[in-house]
């Protein structure tokens, strides 16, 4: 496995495996990787003659500086993780190689991204479209992997592909899992034992909410994860949505729509998890 750090270097690697028909996968990542980034390596090791994994944790897609700081950086344990999962190439970039100037282009999905993350996290969704679009640019990849963990995000991308158009086929991975549910994130590095604990409530809140959605409505179901979350010590709740899969668009009724999945994202201290489970499709 190879660590590049420039534009360049990576280009001239992949233009030689590109001429001689072979399959890139592209699995793009901010690092602090956890066995939920290990299952796309792998799936994209599986699915691709080579595999490229991206490294960079892009500063145009945080709208919280605070965040942005805090975000953890494991270069080292991620080369490890990656070699032992079979990716060729990690490519983890300097900001000043990514944005040698201030990116000014402007990516607008209204209105995919305007609900949920879109609203709260203004510029988020264009910050991750300036850095995937220059990944598709840089790395031209076959197939590029994603979790479904960040649900919207995926939606927004698949989006993007579609509109600009990008000849790249975009796989959607499942969330991956604690044994216990919680789901895997970079972020959980940052809760406290007992915070770990309280934001088991998250994923637990949601699986309930499958069994208890089969009986109630639309909007019932709303206010059951809702005041779980209000009643969960530790926790806050920034929103929970019940969405159409596809549009994300709220739904009031389980027949709108066949594929109809639920957004959640709650602050545990200070720290922002998101989740999603499926109701209907
Ligand atoms: O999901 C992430 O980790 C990031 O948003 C992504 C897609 C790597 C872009 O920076």
């Amino acid at each position: 496995m190879k660590l590049i750090q420039t534009v360049k270097e990576l280009r001239s690697e992949l233009d030689g495996l590109r001429k001689a028909g072979k399959t890139i996968g592209l699995v793009p990542t901010m690092g602090a990787l956890h066995a939920g980034h290990a299952s796309l390596v792998k799936r994209a090791v599986a699915e691709n003659d080579v595999v490229v994994v991206s490294d960079f944790v892009n500063p145009t897609q945080f709208n919280d500086k605070n965040d942005l700081l805090k975000y953890p950086r494991t270069l080292e344990a991620d080369c490890a993780l990656l070699e032992a999962c079979g990716a060729a190439f990690v490519f983890a970039p300097s900001v000043e190689e990514m944005y040698p100037e201030p990116d000014t282009r402007q990516f607008s999905y209204a209105p995919l991204d305007t609900v949920m993350e879109g609203k709260y996290r203004p510029g988020h969704f264009n910050g991750v479209c300036q850095v995937v679009s220059k990944l598709f640019l840089i790395v031209e990849p076959t197939r590029a992997y994603f979790g479904e963990k960040d649900f919207q995000q995926l939606a927004v991308i698949r989006e993007m592909v579609r509109r600009y158009p990008f000849p790249i086929e975009i796989v959607g991975c499942p969330i991956v899992r604690e044994v216990d549910g919680l789901a895997l994130s970079s972020r959980n590095t940052r809760l406290s034992a007992e915070q770990r604990e309280q934001a088991l409530q998250i994923s637990q809140t949601l699986f309930a909410s499958v069994e208890y959605s089969k009986t109630h409505t639309v909007a019932e179901t709303r206010l059951y994860v809702e005041s779980r979350i209000a009643r969960s010590e530790g926790l806050r709740l920034e929103y929970f949505e019940i969405v159409d899969g596809n549009t994300l668009q709220t739904v009031n009724g389980w027949d709108e729509t066949e594929y109809i999945v639920g957004c959640i994202t709650v602050f545990c201290g200070e720290v922002r998890l998101i989740d999603n489970i499926k109701y209907r499709g």
